[in-house]
């Protein structure tokens, strides 16, 4: 099984071999790349939809690994008993998707060793809710598939301490690493708000909403050029 760029880096950030599931797993590659490649001794492919299942099922005999990889069905990690796995993989979902899972079974979310998530929009308000929850950011990066970035982060249980919420939002360990994807991501970010600026302008003009975006703009200008020193 060949792995795309986003979900290749997702098994890079997994503690390897590990017992895992991977939730949402739709095709189901990785998973299969796992029981191939790893020993990984419990690798379960969940999937709150019928038809993901059916279609992981089928790729996970295609690929001859059915005695390795499990495929359960339901939402989340509802799916799981307690202590079942020590690491979850959560991608290709929207933050509040991601969310609503960790919500729901919290405290077996709470004894998990490390959680590897990727959204695909509202990673600042994950940000948010993992470090108001008991979460602590422990890995983060940048990758890019098809013209498009995404963003990955790791958390595992424990306390963070945030000096500073924009920080916090644009991803701390983002900038503590300098990924190499940052100077990408910092111009999607400032077009985004510019974009959002042009919306305001256009339609009713509010000057406060206006200076936030255009003080957020100028707080990533100034890190940016901290970077660069
Ligand atoms: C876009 S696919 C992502 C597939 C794969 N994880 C990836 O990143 O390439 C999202 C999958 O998540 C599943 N899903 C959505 N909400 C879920 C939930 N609460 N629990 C389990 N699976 C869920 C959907 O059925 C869908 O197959």
């Amino acid at each position: 099984m060949r792995l795309s760029p986003r979900l290749a880096k997702i098994v890079d950030l997994l503690i390897l071999p590990t017992r895992v599931i991977d939730v949402g797993t739709d095709h189901g590659y990785l998973p299969i790349y796992l029981a191939e490649n790893t020993s990984s001794n419990k690798i379960i492919a969940s999937d709150y939809n019928k038809q993901p299942c059916q279609a992981a099922l089928k790729h996970i005999q295609q690929a001859g690994v059915e005695d390795r990889v499990e495929v359960r069905q339901g939402s989340g990690l509802s799916v799981l008993d307690k202590d079942e796995v020590d690491q979850v993989v959560i991608a290709g979902m929207g933050s509040r998707t991601i969310i609503g899972i960790l919500e729901d079974d919290y405290d077996l979310a709470q004894r998990l060793e490390r959680l590897v998530l990727q959204p695909m929009a509202g990673s600042s308000s994950l940000r948010k809710w993992l470090v108001e929850n008991n979460f602590k950011i422990v890995d983060e990066t940048l990758v890019k598939e098809d013209d498009k970035l995404y963003q990955i982060i790791v958390a595992q249980p424990g306390k963070m301490e945030i000096k500073d919420d924009f920080v916090l939002e644009i991803g701390p360990v983002l900038l503590k690493n300098k990924d190499s994807l940052l100077e990408e991501y910092f111009t999607e970010l400032k077009d985004q708000w510019q974009q959002i600026i042009s919306k305001i302008a256009d339609n009713s003009p509010d000057n406060q909403k206006i200076e936030i975006l255009k003080r957020r703009i100028k707080r990533l200008e100034e890190i940016e050029l901290k970077m660069e020193r």
